[in-house]
């Protein structure tokens, strides 16, 4: 069986470094004021493990399982929770942080169930952006690369649930 071909696009230092320049900017925003930092499963949970250590302070964890109902490479734009925040997050500033965003369907539906939530300030946190994608006009607070529109795999991001367990964002060429 031939292997994928994979090349690296953001090896796993320059991650790590721009991680530790957007957890300071997300801390320098905020002051002191306790943060609930909101990851977005699956994809996130690399990128939010690092980004909350480079956050610093008080820093509460919570995570929106999600699923789209495509079951492709393209989400649909419906979003399915699957499994809730376990905080209330009224009267909290929030990160919402997510491993990329594409066409922007996932992060504006995100925006407005959690928006309805009255939280004291809601931001979203992105690891990759697709400007060239937006099917929706959405612009993340933080982002950390802007890349082309390919399809991109590791530290997080899978295909078909495999990769995400490589430290660095690679291009998968079918
Ligand atoms: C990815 C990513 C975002 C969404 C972005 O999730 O984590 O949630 O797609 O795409 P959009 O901007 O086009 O809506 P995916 O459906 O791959 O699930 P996963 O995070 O569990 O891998």
């Amino acid at each position: 069986m031939p292997r994928d071909q994979l090349d690296v696009l953001i090896p796993e230092d320059r991650l790590q470094v721009r991680i530790r320049e957007l957890g300071a900017q997300i801390r320098k925003d905020h002051g002191d004021a306790p943060i609930t930092c909101i990851g977005v499963l699956k994809g996130s949970f690399m990128f939010f493990a690092d980004l909350v250590r480079a956050i610093g302070g008080d820093v509460r964890c919570e995570f929106l399982g999600v699923a789209s109902y495509s079951g492709g490479t393209r989400s649909s734009g419906v979003v399915r929770i699957t499994d809730d925040l376990r905080a209330p997050i009224e009267g909290r500033h929030c990160v919402i942080i997510e491993d990329i965003v594409d066409t922007g369907l996932t992060m504006d539906y995100l925006v407005r169930m959690l928006a309805m939530r009255a939280p004291r300030s809601l931001r979203t946190c992105v690891l990759l952006d697709k400007p060239n994608h937006r099917e929706v006009a959405i612009t993340p607070d933080y982002v950390g690369f802007s890349i082309p529109d390919a399809f991109v795999v590791g530290y997080g991001l899978d295909l078909a649930e495999r990769y995400r367990n490589l430290p660095h964002i690679a291009v998968y060429t079918p």
